[in-house]
């Protein structure tokens, strides 16, 4: 049986499951593991954070997203295919793991900031 997101440890959770798909994904992994060449150690407390302060309201992130999805940018095209990629895979680890209000809610929240990015990146 699935259970809500309660708190930070389910982030955790989450969060690493869904980069572990994102690594090895066809679509966008190149633009993490080559493009970027991502520091997990460093990016994925980033990520927890992210994702804490928005479902918990920790007020514990520190970030710029935007600007740094805009670096990504100039070193390598991202497109709306790209983003509703991600978005399609972050829906399906979180309902591979979990369900309940929360877990629609963070589905919701990415959905509307994926799409926030993509016209403020792409443009
Ligand atoms: C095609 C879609 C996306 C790609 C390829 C992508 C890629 C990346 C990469 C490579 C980084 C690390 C940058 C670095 O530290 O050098 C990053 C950071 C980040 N991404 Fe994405 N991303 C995508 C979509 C999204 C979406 C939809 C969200 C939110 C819902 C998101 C949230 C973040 C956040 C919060 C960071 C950390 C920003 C910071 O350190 O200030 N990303 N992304």
């Amino acid at each position: 049986m699935k259970t809500d997101i309660k708190n930070k440890d389910d982030i955790i959770v989450l969060v690493d499951a869904f980069y572990l798909k994102v690594r090895s994904d066809s679509t966008i992994g190149y633009l993490f593991t080559e493009i970027a060449a991502v520091n997990w150690e460093k990016h994925l407390p980033i990520m927890y954070n992210f994702w804490d302060n928005i479902l918990f309201h920790t007020g514990n992130f520190e970030g710029n997203p935007m600007m740094k999805h805009r670096t990504l940018n100039l070193k390598s095209i991202l497109t709306d295919a790209h983003f509703k990629h991600w978005t399609k895979l972050w829906k399906k680890t979180v309902d591979d793991l979990f369900e309940g209000e929360k877990a629609d809610e963070i589905k919701v929240r990415a959905e509307n900031i994926s799409k926030l990015m993509m016209n403020k990146v792409i443009s």
